[in-house]
């Protein structure tokens, strides 16, 4: 059985029907704070906060876990500037909670979400895992703390872990019985989409004049039914022998903010406001992954690379959620 720990999250919910569709059964861990039962569709679910060491040892206790897939953790860039102490303790000091209950329980492997963000300020482009990381943000510097603790987890008691490190998941299962749910949402497909629906008046670009094509920044998007791939092939790379290692996942293509609200605004067929604004301190250009190392090691091979599929596939699921927020 596996553990999945932020399974009623966005990433996570993806990640479990990809499990439960290979035939692995999973038990979902959240305390629902910024998640939803409704997205936890498959496999049995606990509510409970990581911070309770006590609970979470019975939990484990109680099921026969071989794998951990942690997604619980705060990913707001913002709030963890603002509130940074929730940040380390949620990030870092809940995700020492897990290990050393799995360290009690024996259970050898994990995959753990890590992001670009720990990157920090590209100074190559595309970004490969030797990149250094000087993470600008205190949620990458939570997320590059946890990094070094599955390393030095990993030389000191054999755990075995894969770090995942995404660049900007997006799109919603294809099959739209789950999707992206964040409030608040802050991620640029949804507010375009969350706009489209009316839902919003507007989507802002924060910045018009950087030194890209169309003067707008370059994010990597990657569809959550590819990442939640990635993921299976991660635990397999594991349980087969592989070496502990990080691994980016990224499309390997950049696209700009203002092609994603074009392609959105003919996708949906609705007319889209844009606010220009002001650039925000802290981003770069231009943000994309080589996941190169991702589809020599693992064998992984995106599926729904396109734009046009990661839009399509967003919009059925906003479309819903849209009644199911009603
Ligand atoms: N969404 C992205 O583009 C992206 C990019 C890079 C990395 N990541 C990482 O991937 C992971 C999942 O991201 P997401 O977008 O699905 O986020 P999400 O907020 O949708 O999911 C996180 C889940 O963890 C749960 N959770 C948080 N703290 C918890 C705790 N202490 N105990 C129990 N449950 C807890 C929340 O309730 C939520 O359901 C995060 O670790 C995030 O940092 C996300």
């Amino acid at each position: 059985m596996i553990l999945i720990t932020g399974g009623a999250g966005y990433i996570g919910s993806h990640v479990n029907k990809e499990l439960s569709r290979a035939g692995y059964e999973t038990l979902t861990l959240d305390n629902l704070e910024r998640g939803h039962r409704e997205l936890v569709k498959w496999g049995k679910l606990e509510v409970c906060d990581l911070s309770d060491e006590e609970r979470l040892r019975k939990i484990l206790e109680s099921y026969p876990i071989d794998a951990v897939m942690h997604f619980a953790a705060y990913a707001y860039v913002g709030e963890s500037v603002e509130n940074p102490e929730i940040y380390y303790e949620n990030n870092v000091r809940n995700t020492l909670n897990l290990l050393k209950v799995m360290r009690k329980q024996g259970i050898e492997y994990i995959v753990f979400s890590s992001t670009c963000a720990t990157y920090g300020i590209p100074t190559e482009i595309p970004i490969k895992e030797s990149h250094p990381q000087n993470p600008v943000n205190p949620y990458g510097r939570s997320k590059l703390a946890v990094e070094h603790m599955l390393e030095d987890y990993s030389k000191a008691y054999g755990l075995r872990y894969v770090s995942l490190r995404y660049f900007n998941a997006a799109g919603a299962d294809p099959d739209t019985e789950i999707g992206e749910w964040h409030e608040p949402e802050t991620h640029l497909i949804p507010i375009v989409l969350e706009t489209a629906l009316g839902e919003r008046s507007h989507v802002e670009i924060y910045g018009t004049d950087y030194p890209t094509p169309d003067g707008t920044c370059i994010r990597d998007f990657i569809h959550v039914s590819d990442l939640a791939t990635a993921h299976l092939l991660a635990l397999e790379y594991l349980k087969s022998g592989g070496d502990s290692d990080v691994f980016n996942l990224g499309n390997g293509a950049g696209f700009s903010v203002r092609e994603v609200i074009e392609r959105a605004g003919e996708i949906t067929g609705k007319n889209i406001n844009v606010v220009e604004g002001n650039r925000r301190p802290g981003d770069p250009p231009v943000l994309v992954g080589s996941a190169q190392k991702a589809k020599k090691v693992l064998g992984w091979e995106p599926r729904y690379g396109s734009l046009d599929v990661i839009i399509e596939t967003a919009w059925e699921w906003h479309k819903k959620l849209s009644y199911l927020r009603r």
